[in-house]
């Protein structure tokens, strides 16, 4: 296991909104740190002090439940207060009454804000108007920067290192931060990438990014290392990217037959929530020897410490500087 330095100046940012412009050194601070507290969270007591009179916010314009149990958890236990906000999507009137609900938060000091919400670029522009951190928990199609930095402590610690890894990400790429984040991560710290999906669920402009694009299962997973699949986005689509879900899991759906075609060794990882039987099928998602998606949860709250340890140490020295 992989012990760092905790010199916090290697993370020289004030918010996380993408993975997209760290570098490879700034994602090793914050996996480094997510290890100490994955120790952390197996002990009887996980709480610490660390943020202890900080304010946390969740703000969630779409709906989560892993995300945001996950921030709120990773809160408590360093010892902040943290508070859930639910707005519903149907009371948002566009770009107004997200920056009026950044401007009212705003004014009761909080330290971090966390916001998920379904238009791309929003959390970004809520960034703006705040004198808070803000963490991306998730915005439109964009990027969801702590669910890839939760991938990639997963398989680093299952792997060592991402350096050299074949990974495939397979599915509804278009419609995913989770892809586009990791397709980030996993370039950054030296590992390649394969898109496997068909052709209506894969940007036309992705290969620019420097991934390899397939459109059948068989090929694409072909030795592979690490076998990432997305959750069907049906609640973003409109009108047929698919004929239909029969055909849909016949032709992407994880099984044994399609996974016989990667290392024999491969990891099985999903983000959730999954559709067993859409994109993937129930005995492999259960496959304890080969799957890790529940380790991906575990992975995910010991991540979010870290970066709201990185991010409020980081808000004390800017404050420091600016009295
Ligand atoms: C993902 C998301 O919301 O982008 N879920 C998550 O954060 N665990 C993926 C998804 O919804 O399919």
């Amino acid at each position: 296991m992989q012990e760092g330095s905790s010199d916090l100046t290697s993370f020289p940012h004030r918010h996380l909104l993408g993975i997209e412009g760290l570098s490879p050194d700034q994602i090793t601070v914050l996996l480094d740190r997510s290890e100490i507290y994955v120790d952390q969270n197996r002990q009887v007591n996980k709480k610490k002090t660390l943020l202890r009179g900080r304010t946390i916010i969740n703000l969630f314009f779409e709906n989560s439940t892993r995300t945001r149990t996950s921030f709120e958890l990773a809160g408590k236990r360093l010892g902040g207060d943290v508070i859930n906000m639910s707005v519903s999507t149907s009371s948002i009137k566009k770009g107004e009454t997200l920056i009026d609900t950044a401007m009212t938060l705003n004014a009761m000091h909080p330290d971090v804000l966390i916001v998920r919400h379904p238009h791309s670029g929003a959390v970004k522009l809520l960034s703006e108007k705040v004198n808070c951190a803000v963490i991306n928990a998730g915005d439109g199609s964009h990027e969801h920067p702590t669910q890839a930095l939760l991938d990639a402590l997963t398989i680093r610690r299952r792997r060592g290192t991402l350096q050299g890894l074949e990974v495939a990400i397979c599915g509804d790429i278009t419609h995913s931060r989770v892809a586009r984040s990791n397709i980030h991560l996993l370039l950054t710290m030296g590992a390649r990438v394969r898109l496997i999906a068909p052709a209506t669920l894969l940007p036309t402009d992705i290969a620019r990014l420097g991934v390899e694009v397939f459109h059948d299962m068989a090929s694409g997973l072909e030795n592979c290392d690490i076998v990432m699949m997305l959750r069907l986005q049906q609640e973003r689509m409109q009108g047929g990217f698919f004929p239909s879900i029969r055909e849909y899991f016949t032709f992407f759906g994880l099984d044994y037959t399609k996974l016989a075609n990667a290392k024999a060794d491969a990891l099985i990882m999903h983000p959730g929530p999954m559709n067993r039987g859409v994109e993937i099928d129930a005995e492999v998602a259960d496959d304890f020897g080969r799957s890790v998606i529940r380790e991906q949860v575990e992975m995910g709250v010991a991540v979010r410490m870290a970066c709201l340890e990185v991010l409020t140490e980081n808000l004390g020295q800017t404050m420091l500087r600016n009295t």
